[in-house]
């Protein structure tokens, strides 16, 4: 039973460890409407990320002509996250890269390769983790079928947290969840604060906790004492089995507003939802937290379209909603919704192939609409 010894042994220190996590937990927010300068770190990435970063900056300079003149915001080019570097280095996010990041308030980031196989850690991971960026926030909207929906997905706990540190033991593997009540503290109020200052009435937290007892059960749990603080929002709790069916029954998925639950459930569903809206290339994502905040496309780097030669055609829309993101979380409220309601209009068509257009072109016409 020697290794029963070893595997005890193991999971006590994934227990101290946790422990010391949850000291940290409870940091002040940063104030972005009380700040006389803003960095946001434009980070390429892999593939089709420099490209649709180049159209991204574009439309962040024209837009922000004025704030980055008076030097209330700074670009600044953060270099090194390739997956060349990153192989090179052996590390998900190579030390000097993240000790440039966390020089900047926000970032801007393309998509990165995870490399097949080995035991490098998606890049994603690692920053979601060590910037501590625990709401993933991801809207998907429907206007002509009344969807207006807004997840609100647990980014740094769940599954995740201890998920490349399971237990192989003969026979059998054990992985672990961990659910802490700092954390979903700080998911579900990000979530009924988004409610109430968007006018929305009804927040539906998500679980599967009639099984999952312990971790789902205190996520259940703790959104309830939450919600008692918003009487004027409605709380209803779904398992996210039905739920998953909800989202595809269409006489009542229009009536859903803001989703809170915790990490694996919402990367599940959000890809779900995504689809539904036209496709996971058409929605934007942000990664936040109180120090910092990551905007990104929630589609991958797209190798393949880069190997025919296509790269120039990959679709902008993506990491330009995920900039109108930033510009609402920064504060810059005007041009946040001049370059909403710009997507909206812009009728050049990119369809990552050459019967569309360039990623180019359809920035061009979307400057125009600016
Ligand atoms: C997402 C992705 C990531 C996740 C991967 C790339 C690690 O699926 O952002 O939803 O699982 O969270
Ligand atoms: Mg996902």
């Amino acid at each position: 039973m020697e290794y029963m010894e070893k595997a005890l042994a193991h999971f006590q220190k994934l227990l101290e460890e946790q422990a010391k996590r949850l000291e940290t937990l409870n940091k002040p927010r940063k104030d972005f409407s009380a700040m006389e300068s803003v960095t946001i770190g434009i980070v390429d990435g892999d593939g089709i990320g420099p490209i649709i970063m180049e159209q991204a900056v574009r439309v962040l300079k024209q837009l922000l002509k004025k704030e980055i003149a008076d030097g209330k915001v700074v670009l600044k080019r953060i270099e090194g996250l390739t997956i060349e570097n990153r192989l090179a280095k052996n590390q998900p996010v190579p030390t000097e890269v993240l000790a440039e990041i966390k020089t900047c308030d926000v970032l801007l980031k393309g998509p990165t390769t995870t490399p097949n196989g080995g035991t490098m850690e998606s890049a994603n991971v690692t920053l979601r983790r060590e910037l501590d960026l625990y709401a993933n926030v991801r809207p998907v909207s429907i206007p002509e079928q009344g969807i207006d929906w807004m997840f609100y997905r647990e980014n740094t706990e769940g599954e995740y947290v201890l998920g490349s540190k399971g237990i192989d033991l003969p026979g059998m593997a054990v992985d672990f969840k961990v659910t802490t009540d700092a954390g979903t503290r700080r998911i579900a109020r990000a979530a009924f604060e988004y409610a109430k200052q968007n006018g929305k009435t009804r927040v539906s937290v998500v679980t599967k906790a009639n099984i999952m007892k312990k971790t789902d059960g205190k996520f259940s749990a703790i959104c309830k004492e939450i919600a008692a603080e918003y009487p004027e929002i409605t709380a209803d709790e779904w398992y996210i089995d039905i739920m998953t069916a909800n989202l595809v029954n269409e006489s009542i998925r229009n009536q859903f507003q803001v989703f809170v639950l915790p990490n694996l459930y919402g990367d599940i569903i959000t890809d779900e939802a995504a689809q539904i809206q036209g496709g996971v290339g058409t929605a934007g994502s942000a990664n936040m937290g109180d120090q910092y905040a990551m905007f990104e496309a929630i589609h991958g780097s797209a190798p393949r379209m880069i190997e025919e030669g296509l790269g120039a055609y990959a679709n902008p829309a993506s990491i330009l909603k995920a900039e109108a993101m930033l510009l609402r979380h920064i504060c810059m409220f005007d041009a946040a919704q001049r370059l909403e309601t710009a997507l909206e209009d812009c009728a050049v068509v990119v369809t990552g192939d050459k019967n569309g257009a360039t990623a180019a072109q359809y920035t061009d016409a979307l400057l125009e609409l600016l």
